[in-house]
């Protein structure tokens, strides 16, 4: 049976931590954490018919794009609760116009606001909710711009759980707020940013016993990791040249970038491709310290868009995805407020409707040809991360 355990991060440490408890950080140096396995033998070609044949099957454990792909995430027992809500089969998109208008670039869209609470952090959140519960607990918590939160709340109620949120104060939008306080979550605005809020949660987590979910879980970014599987499944496992997301605590680069690795080093996939973080210029830490190739993130006080999601000025999982731009080759880009704006403009004209943060991904497709730094005629996979819904104060 394969097995799973969690090991620091840091080049130095590299520790396995005490299965007994989920942590967030190593107990040795204070890194991150992720998951590693010791996977059991497997075919490849194999593997590959087994999921296909799963999108027949009617099981709820199979219907879910996250536990289709089980094989690669196998942290909880066989047979334990699975904690899902049919997230995942989410379509890949080809947008002729708006890759004629951000190019000319091949472009497809990995369309994740079809997740059933809007929003790709329902791939991270069956999985974190699913170990939750396979551990006892009774109570999660988050900070969020908004999306985390809805999600959070929607497994919490599935699961039988308590839900506690911390929200900067009047920061995030109202249609997001309104889903986790519909799912029955306790919300605390707190903090004039995300990280502020963050920080508090944090700070408070270990004294009150709080199971955090946000993506400095390790099993979060095992359910967001499985994103490459489908995407690889729905291309016949023809790699693009470049996966592009846009970068807010970077939880989502640093899921992407440990699927692919982990899809290559499987041999599903002979090639990796180049994976690109976009940033709102108001809230661009992750690429400033790539552009002055600083060491260390220096963390935004002030972060300001208007893209709300994104509005993070201290991004928790920065060396993950330093990591993941490094493997791939990859690199970071910022767009303006009126950048995303214009994005979204011309995605909503190509009948694709989503959320200002995701059009970030288009509009630093744009800049970067327009800068020679894609070329002509890529073949480029935007990962659009929130339904059209999710903020219409901003449309
Ligand atoms: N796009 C959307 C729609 C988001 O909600 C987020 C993050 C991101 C992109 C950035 O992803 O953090 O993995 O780099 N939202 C978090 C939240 C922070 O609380 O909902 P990331």
């Amino acid at each position: 049976m394969s097995s799973a355990y969690l090991q620091c991060i840091e080049e130095s440490c590299q520790r396995r931590q005490d299965s007994k408890k989920d942590t967030y950080s190593c107990a040795f140096c204070g890194g991150a954490l992720e998951v590693k396995y010791e996977f059991d033998p497997f075919d490849p070609e194999q593997l590959r018919h087994a999921w296909h044949q799963r999108r027949l099957s009617g099981e709820p454990i199979d219907r879910s794009g996250v536990w289709r792909f089980r094989e690669l995430i196998p942290f909880i027992e066989p047979g334990a609760r699975i904690i899902s809500l049919s997230e995942g089969s989410t379509p890949l998109v080809g947008t002729r116009r708006t890759g004629w208008w951000a190019g000319p670039v091949h472009l497809t869209i990995k369309h994740q606001g079809n997740n059933p609470t809007g929003s790709f952090k329902d791939l991270g959140m069956t999985a974190c909710i699913t170990r939750a519960a396979s551990r006892g607990v009774r109570m999660v918590a988050c900070a969020s711009t908004g999306n985390t939160s809805a999600s959070m709340a929607a497994y919490a109620a599935r699961a039988g759980m308590k839900a506690l949120l911390f929200v900067p104060y009047r920061q995030i939008s109202a249609a997001k707020l309104a889903q986790a306080l519909d799912f029955g979550a306790l919300v605390i605005e707190v903090g004039d940013t995300f990280d502020e809020a963050f920080k508090l949660l944090r700070e408070i987590a270990p004294e009150l016993g709080l199971y955090v979910v946000n993506s400095v879980n390790p099993f979060r970014i095992e359910g967001q990791k499985t994103i490459v599987a489908e995407m690889m499944e729905q291309r016949a496992w023809r790699p693009p040249d470049y996966i592009v997301v846009p970068g807010g605590n970077l939880g989502n680069a640093s899921a992407v970038g440990k699927g692919l690795r982990e899809l290559k080093e499987m041999g599903f996939i002979e090639k990796v491709p180049r994976v690109v973080v976009v940033q709102a210029a108001g809230a661009n830490p992750f690429y400033q310290m790539l552009s002055t190739g600083s060491p260390e993130l220096t963390p935004l006080q002030n972060p300001d868009t208007e893209a709300t999601a994104i509005r993070i000025g201290h991004p928790a999982n920065w060396k993950k995805a330093q990591r993941v731009l490094e493997w791939t080759g990859g690199f970071s880009e910022c767009v303006t407020d009126e950048e995303i704006f214009e994005a979204k403009t011309m995605l909503a004209e190509d009948e694709v409707g989503c959320e200002p943060a995701s059009a970030a991904t288009v509009a630093g497709v744009r800049k970067l040809v327009r800068t020679g730094k894609l070329p002509w005629h890529a073949d480029i996979v935007c990962v659009l991360t929130g339904n059209q819904l999710k903020d219409t104060e901003y449309i």
